[in-house]
């Protein structure tokens, strides 16, 4: 029998490789789910630190359903609530689950603002709230801007089934990657040249990978720019209440309430919003599209039905986030927590002279800065590196290049996602290997100035001498337990 190939007998989208995941991003959690570090069962395999999920208040969270047995359908005391809860299907959601998250939205914004639960439409996390807005705000072969770096899944979430384009907005460090009104007018001007309709300007606020806010006058800047060209704004705000540090998050909705914001056509601005990393619960896929217009409501509010957040879901989350002391107890003790993790890694980093983006007070994750190790200063140097760190240093930390970052150097390293004593061994696994690195680059020094070169070392012998295990170097931990 004669098997035709797939892409003959399936669709364009089935058999093509739009879903971004190829990608070192999505490589590197391969690598860690074919050999994932345990601190006993194997203490050597990879740690995983490309994955921003924030663990580190569970016990709060554990505490309040020990409390409320009442919020879960499946304990006897909230067993009378099961069979509506069974039957619910109605794609508006629960009245109590949306008036639940707009209070959260409006306390993790400081209370400063307000948001209308009509106005709340759901969706399977942010991941499906972006592909909803997509469809709703453009067609196949539109795009919209999108500063870099910026969130590799937006690759997936965005284009992929809708055929819209996404255009980055190139971002350096020189300002440390703010996002300014002449990048987006060029990154603009150059769609058109290319004959692209640009729909819409996506922002991620705070950012992932930054770490960073977004300040007064870049957010004023920005919906200037939307306005006058009449495109639409969509704010991923799904790290709202990661701000650890000050100064404090200003959402989107807080600048359309500023005096001189009239003549902002609210009709183009839409806020993606989830539970995954405010509260840590990304597996409750617990999505929120919160638009100021009422046809994108109304279109978004049907196609929820493709990803309705399950009713059990939505029973409990409502029942946890009308608590008002539980929800202010959180945020703060959650935001504590984060810094003092962020401490803690930054200055375990800086003890080996790595510095990170020193702007950055958001997120679950650090920008850290790497290009004074790379062999050579490109993208080709970046993936050398990070093939290294993830093979030899056994750590799973994203490229810059995985972000369309437009400097080779950059690696993002997630923080939140892992206890006290594994985030020990991740440090103590990046002193070692920078450590030798200084100490390699010592020795080559040393060499070439005693004239050992002449022995023929060429570069490439070089490094594998120093990369052996006779190599009279310090090895990394890993290495010395390989031989
Ligand atoms: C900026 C950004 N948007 C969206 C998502 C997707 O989130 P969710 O788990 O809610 O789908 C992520 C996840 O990492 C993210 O970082």
């Amino acid at each position: 029998m004669v098997f035709r190939l797939n892409s003959h007998i399936l669709s364009r989208i089935a058999s093509g490789n739009g879903h971004g995941e190829d990608s070192p991003y999505f490589d590197g959690w391969k690598a860690y789910e074919r050999d994932p570090h345990h601190p006993t069962k194997n203490p050597n395999g990879v740690i995983q630190m490309g994955l921003a999920e924030n663990q580190l208040s569970f016990d709060l969270v554990e505490e309040w359903l020990k409390n409320n047995p009442k919020a879960s359908i499946s304990s006897p005391e909230g067993l009378s609530a099961f069979r509506d809860i069974a039957l619910f299907q109605d794609y508006h959601g629960m009245p109590e689950f949306r008036n639940a998250v707009a209070k959260f939205m409006a306390k993790v914004r400081g209370d400063r603002v307000t948001f209308d639960p009509d106005r709340i439409v759901m969706s399977g996390g942010a991941t499906g709230a972006h592909e909803t807005v997509a469809f709703c705000l453009a067609d196949p072969g539109e795009a919209f801007l999108v500063p870099t770096p910026y969130y590799p899944g937006f690759d997936r979430d965005l284009r992929w089934r809708t055929g819209v384009k996404l255009i980055p907005v190139e971002c350096d460090s020189s300002n440390d990657f703010k996002v300014t009104r002449e990048a987006l007018e060029s990154a603009h001007e150059m769609a058109q040249l290319d004959g692209i309709k640009v729909k819409g300007l996506l922002i991620t606020n705070p950012s992932n990978p930054l770490g960073t806010i977004l300040d007064r006058d870049t957010l004023r800047s920005i919906v200037h720019f939307i306005n006058e060209k009449n495109i639409h704004l969509v704010c991923d705000e799904i790290y709202a209440a990661t701000v650890f540090s000050q100064p404090d998050f200003i959402s989107i909705t807080e600048i359309l309430g500023e005096d001189d914001m009239q003549c902002i056509n609210l009709d183009l601005i839409h806020i993606v919003y989830s539970l995954s990393k405010d509260m840590g619960f990304p597996g409750f896929r617990v999505g929120i599209i919160y638009s100021y217009n009422d046809a994108v409501v109304s279109c978004a509010r049907k196609m929820s039905s493709f990803g309705l957040v399950s009713a059990q879901t939505q029973h409990l989350i409502a029942s946890m986030l009308s608590d008002d002391e539980f929800v202010e107890k959180f945020i703060k003790e959650s935001k504590a927590r984060l810094a003092k993790r962020y401490q803690l890694f930054t200055r375990g980093l800086e003890q080996v002279g790595i510095k990170c983006l020193k702007t950055s007070n958001a997120g679950l994750f650090m920008w850290m800065d790497l290009r004074g190790l790379l062999k050579e200063k490109s993208f080709d140097g970046e993936m050398m590196l990070w093939r290294l760190i993830i093979n030899e240093v056994k750590l799973n930390v994203s490229p810059g290049c995985s972000f369309h970052c437009s400097e080779p150097g950059w690696f993002r390293v997630c923080f939140a996602n892992m206890d006290d004593q594994t985030m020990e061994v991740a440090l103590s696994r990046i002193r070692a290997f920078v450590n030798k690195d200084v100490e390699a680059r010592k020795l080559k020094k040393q060499l070439r100035w005693q004239g050992s070169l002449k022995l023929s070392f060429s570069a490439r012998i070089f490094d594998d001498f120093i990369n052996s295990p006779h190599s009279p170097l310090p090895q990394s931990p890993l290495v010395r337990a390989r031989t």
